[in-house]
């Protein structure tokens, strides 16, 4: 019912000689038995999509609410489909410190990324000491009430959960603590839109996925699949997620 999903999420990094490691998971994966992304910072998109052809999917890091206008720097959902992507991620925990996105700036995103056929991938979690207080599945309850917009399409929606103290940090929580979190996605989901549409909507997890540890994640219950940031720089990195996730459990 929900194809499982690795996504590559570059981050600022990457030049034209970055898409060397793409040629090289291309020949490890030319035809993955799980769907394979990367959202590459946006001056790659098209070269990237024009060099990964059908084995690898390209997506954004970031859109603009609106379609078009005097909004000197942005980048509109329609220009990344234009460019080549079928994807994009929004409301990373990173955009939302560094540039003060708030839910209903995610929101408002998320339903432009839909309305030009992209699948959004919506960022959630609490920072280390939201969990520490006792209050992670409050914030990412509040967090799912607030960044999804209505009259979703459950096939072009993806949350990931990203806790903000496991990004970069090589730090996970316990598998425990992310089939808690998962399970009240989900849960929060069918509450607003019915079972049958939560049950395909798609959840990653994100922070700090590496080789060693993504098959143990992608065999928690309601993991769909992952967002990876610095893993996904080096093709032979990403490539032995890549495997995790095709080797995990239905
Ligand atoms: P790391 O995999 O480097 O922890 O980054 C996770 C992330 O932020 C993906 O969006």
């Amino acid at each position: 019912m929900r194809r499982k999903l690795v996504a590559g999420n570059w981050k600022m990094n990457g030049l034209g000689a970055s898409l060397a490691e793409v040629d090289a998971l291309v020949a490890a994966h030319p035809a993955p038995a799980c769907e394979v992304l990367i959202c590459p910072p946006a001056t790659l998109i098209h070269r990237l999509a024009a060099r990964a052809g059908s084995a690898i999917s390209v997506g954004g890091q970031d859109c603009h609410a609106a379609a078009s206008g005097a909004h000197t720097g942005d980048i509109s959902a329609l220009m990344l489909q234009d460019a080549g992507a079928s994807h994009v991620i929004l409301g990373h925990s990173e955009r939302r410190a560094d540039h003060h996105e708030t839910d209903a700036d995610v929101r408002a995103k998320a339903a432009s990324a839909m309305d030009a056929g992209l699948v959004a991938i919506v960022c959630l979690g609490e920072t280390g000491a939201e969990r520490d207080a006792g209050r992670a599945l409050a914030v990412v309850a509040g967090q799912v009430a607030g960044s999804v917009p209505e009259g979703v399409n459950p096939g072009a929606l993806v949350l990931a959960y990203e806790p903000v103290w496991a990004i970069g940090t090589g730090r996970t929580p316990t598998l425990a603590e992310i089939a808690e979190v998962h399970a009240l996605m989900r849960a929060e989901l069918a509450a607003r839109f019915g079972a049958d549409a939560a049950a395909r909507v798609r959840l990653l997890y994100g922070g700090s996925v590496k080789p060693g540890n993504a098959a143990a994640i992608f065999a928690v219950p309601d993991v769909d699949g992952a967002l990876v940031g610095g893993a996904s720089l080096k093709a032979a990195d990403f490539s032995a997620i890549i495997a995790a996730l095709e080797g995990a459990p239905a």
